[in-house]
């Protein structure tokens, strides 16, 4: 928590956001011919803004699995504090760029909320090892929606919001490293579980399937993504390869875990053949 505090840089959305740009949409309704980046740029925009949306559905995981007292309880309350303010910057920039139908994402956002979320966890560990991968997936997604988008004030926007959760990752990805240290023939049948049901908290956005495609497609986020830039960077970060006293069990998802990059690649690789080359 105390390096969390050192580390975090505080910034403010109203200073990005472009809201000299702003006009009423009373009198001037949104119209697609009003958008100023591309359409895979918006709707990798819109995807990363309903998944902060979520965020009451998050705080209320967190607290479940971590309880409402002490410095977890601290770490719950910035890192939310810190998670809100992605959805207020992405929505304003949205809204006053005119670079989403305003309609349409409203009622998205209703349609995901009223959804909501579920961790579906077995053990606390498992809420350590998701945070980690999920946290680091966002950071790569944000930034490659902001490189996508060609645009200085989308970029600088989405770098803010994925330094943030970079500042996230490190916080998870820290705590997990203590509990291996702690006793890592517990903890790695819990990294395997997680990381080979690995899914982005966004499906229950309405057409997710259309715009995961569609951002793979792009290169902001797919299997290779997620390979090169999560899976393998975990592992080497947790030395699971180096990890020695364990037992026969914890041996055996060892070898699991060690062999997950490979079959992510083989479908990484599947979706390449079906769609073509893709990348930023
Ligand atoms: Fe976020
Ligand atoms: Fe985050």
């Amino acid at each position: 928590m105390d390096e969390h505090v050192e580390r975090r840089t505080h910034w403010y959305a109203h200073e990005i956001v472009p809201w000299e740009q702003g006009r009423n949409f009373r009198d001037e309704p949104w119209d697609e011919s009003q958008a100023t980046l591309s359409p895979e740029t918006r709707t990798a925009l819109v995807l990363n803004l309903l998944t902060e949306d979520n965020l009451p559905y998050y705080h209320a995981t967190i607290e479940k699995h971590l309880g409402d007292h002490g410095a977890l309880r601290r770490w719950n309350g910035i890192w939310t504090a810190e998670e809100g303010q992605h959805a207020i910057a992405l929505r304003s920039y949205l809204l006053v760029s005119r670079n989403c139908d305003p309609v349409e994402l409203e009622d998205d956002r209703l349609a995901t909320m009223a959804g909501g979320y579920e961790f579906d966890a077995d053990d606390p560990i498992d809420l350590f090892v998701y945070t980690s991968a999920q946290e680091l997936a966002t950071r790569v997604s944000h930034r490659n929606a902001g490189k996508l988008a060609d645009d200085e004030v989308a970029y600088e926007l989405m770098s803010r919001i994925a330094a943030d959760e970079n500042h996230h990752f490190l916080f998870y990805r820290g705590v997990l490293s203590a509990m291996l240290d702690e006793d890592p023939s517990i903890v790695l049948p819990r990294i395997y579980s997680v990381l080979s049901n690995f899914k982005m908290p966004g499906v229950g956005i309405p057409n997710f399937l259309r715009r995961a495609v569609s951002i793979a497609k792009a290169g902001v986020y797919n299997l290779r993504i997620h390979h090169d830039r999560v899976l393998r960077p975990l592992i080497r970060d947790w030395n699971i390869e180096g990890l020695t006293g364990l037992t026969t069990t914890a041996q055996e998802f060892q070898e699991k875990l060690l062999g997950l990059p490979a079959q992510v690649l083989a479908k990484a690789a599947a979706f390449e053949r079906r769609y073509g080359a893709v990348g930023v």
